[in-house]
């Protein structure tokens, strides 16, 4: 580190165990650019203060993690239209008047689908769960041209709600489900994402939906949990004969397209890979 050395940091509460840090100081060592990050613990009252002390101070970019993803908003100058129709943000931007606020744990999850080989344009989604994480997993997949999404949550009215939101936006595409009925989804093969917290470290041991006849509709199942890496809900639809991916890779790109934006330039394919296996190894040591 010198004078010269560009500052990136996380702000949420808590950070102590985030595992960004690794992800951006990976990149950083393995591209030879002079870049640190570290992580912030900041109270709900001092967000907006944090965001433009650190603006003030130079720091060249953030990242925003729970609980501080919406609040942040009123701090920023722009607002990425995707992240504004999402409602949330957990990427700043140094730009000339103050922070650019964008969504990237989107860009993850669409390099993840990528990665997976699963198209999003065309094809129809079943997505278990209404909380902020699926909000942005269901515009990601109405924004780039799913045919339908079936939007499965236990209270129906939050699945409601938002299908309601996002339909003012995508006519007819999302379709909400009370979670136990799945048995009205038109049978057939589903790339299911899974974005509830059950199943999440330590109640591993638990999925949203336990019963077989569900895992028939999963032509490839995506868990955005990362601990454990390998979830309940990834057994049942390995089980069943479905590929099963976890969060882990979301949760890589979500951080390489922040540091893209930062540094104005492209990851290499590579330093990906290396950086994803640092994480793996990471999170067995937690785990
Ligand atoms: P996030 O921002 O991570 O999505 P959240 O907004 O708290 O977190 O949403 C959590 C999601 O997990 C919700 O869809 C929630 O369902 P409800 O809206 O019915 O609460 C879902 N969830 C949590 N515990 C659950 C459980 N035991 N069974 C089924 N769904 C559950």
């Amino acid at each position: 580190m010198d004078a010269g050395t560009k500052l990136c940091c996380l702000i949420g509460n808590p950070v102590g165990h985030s595992i960004s840090p690794l992800i951006h100081n990976s990149i950083s060592e393995k591209m030879g650019i002079n870049m640190v990050y570290t992580a912030f613990a900041v109270e709900s009252d001092n967000v907006v203060e944090a965001v433009r002390g650190a603006y003030a101070l130079g720091i060249n970019g953030m990242n925003v993690t729970v609980p501080h993803k919406v609040a942040v908003m009123e701090a920023l100058s722009q607002i990425d239209e995707l992240a504004q129709r999402i409602g949330a943000v957990n990427t700043l931007v140094r730009a000339e008047d103050g922070f650019k606020g964008y969504n990237t744990d989107i860009i993850g999850l669409m390099r993840l689908l990528e990665d997976a080989g699963i198209e999003i344009k065309g094809n129809s989604f079943i997505i278990l769960g209404a909380g902020g994480a699926s909000r942005a997993i269901v515009y990601l997949c109405a924004s780039c041209g799913a045919d339908r999404i079936f939007l499965l949550n236990r209270s129906v009215d939050k699945a409601k709600q938002l299908a309601e939101e996002v339909n003012s936006f995508f006519p007819d595409i999302v379709e909400a489900l009370p979670l136990k009925d799945y048995g009205r989804i038109p049978k057939g093969k589903y790339p299911v994402i899974q974005t509830t917290s059950v199943g999440l470290y330590p109640n591993c041991d638990i999925a949203p939906v336990e019963k077989d006849d569900f895992y028939e509709l999963v032509s490839e199942g995506v868990d955005i949990i990362c601990n454990p890496t390998n979830t309940k809900f990834m057994k049942l639809c390995a089980k069943h004969g479905a590929e099963a991916y976890n969060g882990l890779k979301m949760l890589l790109y979500q951080g390489v397209a922040a540091y893209e934006l930062w540094n104005n330039v492209k990851v290499p394919r590579n330093i990906c890979d290396e950086v994803l296996t640092l994480m793996e190894k990471e999170m067995q040591k937690n785990g």
